[in-house]
């Protein structure tokens, strides 16, 4: 059968750094409230001539030097954003002429904060078509330019970066030892649209409506819940219990909602990949920024079993169990 392993990865978060210190000279709030509340204590932003495809570029590039293949062997880029640098083309096609991948398609995919998990479930079905040996996944974000910088309870929550993987297609056994992607399930429940959007440069005619909104409580209820059961659906379809995986990488929102969902998991907090409080949400890209530091820092070594797993605006959710 064929897999689609991860033969390299990267990420890249632009220079500046907001504290909460900072924010809280912006709008009536404190340090101590937002870490208490999140476990964020700091984020990055992009500078005014940085856009998502600047990050994106940044990204792809050393995930392409970490994989060892050349930008031209790609069959295909995806690029998971909300924040595209503009309504169209798409942004994927501005990373694809950067990096010069002549011989790829490319388009970008909505997924909001599952974005990443959307991006891979999509190309490991493009890679097990047989047709799709090489592809690029990123999930790039330039949230600073849809937050509200005058609303405390969103814009403490958010920062800019982007992270990027190669999935390549292997020969592979039919089982759970051989590296991969082992199983992988998206879902979605648009009757909760309302409950975490931004219309900005959309077909909405509300000009008040361009930043983002949020009802925090339904989101965090909703984000626990439904990360917990895709976890366990995962496990169940892949024959995996979880005391088999050695890192658990779930999208970075909020450290509660970390920690609530690995309690009623049962899984160990120390084997929680956790990068929320330098980067805060980063969207469609904390988790392979997540991932791709985890890698950096040597926690996560090949042979290693990491299930991903998401949540956002939609709601959309998704989990992903490799083998790395
Ligand atoms: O990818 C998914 C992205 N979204 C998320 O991850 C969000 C999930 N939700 C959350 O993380 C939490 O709901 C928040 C961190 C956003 C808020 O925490 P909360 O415990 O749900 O607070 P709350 O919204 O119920 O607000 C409690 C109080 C309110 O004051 P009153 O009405 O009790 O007087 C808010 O006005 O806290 C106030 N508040 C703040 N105070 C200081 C809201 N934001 C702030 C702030 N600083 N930044």
């Amino acid at each position: 059968m064929i897999k689609s392993i991860i033969k390299g990865s990267g990420s890249y978060l632009p220079e500046k750094v907001l504290t909460n210190h900072d924010i809280a000279k912006m709008v009536d709030t404190s340090h101590e409230w937002i870490f208490e509340r999140t476990g964020i204590t700091q984020r990055h932003i992009a500078s005014d001539n940085q856009f998502t495809s600047d990050l994106a570029y940044e990204a792809a590039l050393k995930a392409i030097e970490s994989s060892g293949i050349h930008a031209n062997e790609l069959d295909l880029i995806l690029l998971a954003t909300s924040t595209p640098d503009q309504v169209f083309p798409s942004t994927a096609v501005k990373v694809q002429h950067m990096i010069g991948a002549k011989e790829s398609a490319a388009f970008d995919l909505h997924a909001v904060c599952s974005g990443f998990v959307y991006g891979l479930t999509t190309a490991n079905a493009f890679i097990k078509t047989g047709e799709y040996k090489k592809i690029l996944v990123i999930g790039a974000e330039t949230y600073s330019r849809i937050i509200n910088w005058k609303d405390r309870s969103t814009c403490i929550l958010f920062g800019d970066g982007a992270g990027a993987f190669i999935l390549e297609a292997a020969e592979s056994t039919d089982d759970n030892l051989s590296a991969g992607i082992l199983k992988t399930r998206i879902k979605s429940d648009g009757q909760y649209a309302d409950k975490l959007y931004c219309n900005g440069s959309s077909s909405s005619n509300d000009e008040d409506d361009r930043y983002i909104q949020m009802n925090g409580r339904e989101v965090y209820k909703h984000a626990v819940e439904k990360q917990t059961s895709i976890v366990n659906s995962v496990l169940l379809s892949s024959g995996l219990t979880i005391d088999k995986i050695d890192w658990f990488v779930p999208h970075q929102a909020n450290l509660r909602i970390l920690d609530a969902t690995a309690k009623k998991l049962n899984f160990p907090k120390e084997k929680i990949i956790i990068t929320v409080g330098e980067h805060a949400n980063t969207s469609s890209a904390s988790i392979p920024i997540a991932m791709d530091c985890a890698i950096k820092d040597g926690k996560i070594k090949r042979g290693d079993v990491i299930m991903l797993v998401s949540f956002g605006s939609g709601f959309t959710w998704g989990a992903t169990i490799l083998r790395y």
